[in-house]
C-alpha cells in the first residue's frame, strides 16, 4: 500500500478521478470521512489557487498527514470574470445549477463577447510544509442556450468551439481529455511523482 494522501472532498466522483490519476505514483488517496478527520473550511481566498491552498493546509493540519484539494469555476470575460471564485454561489445560495445557467445567460444578454475559461487549481501540502501545485485552464465560450445532459454546473453552457459542443455534450472521458480539471490533475500526477522519486524519506516516513 502506498503513502495515504487526504483529498478534501466530500464528492464522490472527485475522490475516483484523483484515485484513478494517482495510482501510477504509488499514492492512497482517501476521503476525509474515511479518515474520521473534519474541517469546516471558508473559502475567503481571491484566486482558485488561494482557496485551493486554504483547504490542503488546514486538512493537513487536523489530520497530520499530506492532504490534497481543488478549487474550479468559471470566468466569463464580458463579465469581468464573474462568477470566478463564486461560481458555486453565483446568484445566492438558493439557486441550483440550472438557476445558475439561466442567471448567467440573463447576465450575459446583450454582450459583445461570450467568450470564457475554466480553471482547477489544485494544492497538495505535506505536514512539513512543502506545497506542490498545479493549474489547468479550458477555454471556450458561453452558449445560447443550456445544450446537453452530461456533467454538472455550468457544463450545458460551455461550448468547446473546436467541437462545436458543450461539455455536457461531451462523454466524461472526451471532457477529462480537454477539462480544465483533467489538465490540471495529470499536470498534479506528473509533479507529485517526480517530487516522490526525489524525496523517497518521504514516502518512508509516512509509510511507517
Ligand atoms: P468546486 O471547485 O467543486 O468548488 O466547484 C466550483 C463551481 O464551479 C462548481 O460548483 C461549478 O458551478 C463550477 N464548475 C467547476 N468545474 C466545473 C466543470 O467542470 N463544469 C461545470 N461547472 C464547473
Amino acid at each position: 500500500m502506498g503513502m495515504k494522501f487526504l483529498l478534501a472532498t466530500h464528492n464522490p466522483n472527485k475522490l475516483r478521478e484523483m484515485r484513478e490519476i494517482l495510482s501510477g505514483c504509488g499514492v492512497e488517496v482517501i476521503s476525509p470521512d474515511e479518515a474520521g478527520v473534519h474541517v469546516d473550511v471558508e473559502e475567503t481566498g481571491t484566486t482558485f489557487a488561494e482557496n485551493a491552498a486554504l483547504k490542503a493546509e488546514a486538512l493537513s493540519k487536523e489530520s497530520g498527514l499530506p492532504a490534497i484539494a481543488d478549487d474550479s469555476g468559471l470566468s466569463v470575460d464580458a463579465l469581468n470574470g464573474a462568477p470566478g471564485v463564486y461560481s458555486a454561489r453565483y446568484g445566492g445560495g438558493e439557486l441550483d445549477d440550472a438557476g445558475r445557467c439561466r442567471l448567467l445567460l440573463e447576465n450575459l444578454r446583450g454582450a459583445k463577447t461570450r467568450s470564457a475559461h475554466f480553471t482547477c487549481a489544485i494544492c497538495c501540502v505535506f505536514p512539513d510544509g512543502t506545497h506542490l501545485t498545479a493549474e489547468g485552464r479550458c477555454d471556450g465560450a458561453i452558449s445560447y442556450a443550456m445544450l446537453g445532459t452530461n456533467g454538472f454546473g455550468y457544463d450545458p453552457l460551455f461550448l468547446i468551439t473546436a467541437k462545436g459542443k458543450t461539455f455536457a455534450q461531451l462523454s466524461a472521458e472526451e471532457k477529462a481529455e480537454i477539462s480544465h480539471r483533467g489538465k490540471a490533475l495529470r499536470a498534479f500526477a506528473e509533479k507529485l511523482g517526480t517530487y516522490l522519486a526525489e524525496h523517497p524519506s518521504m514516502d518512508m516516513k509516512k509509510e511507517a
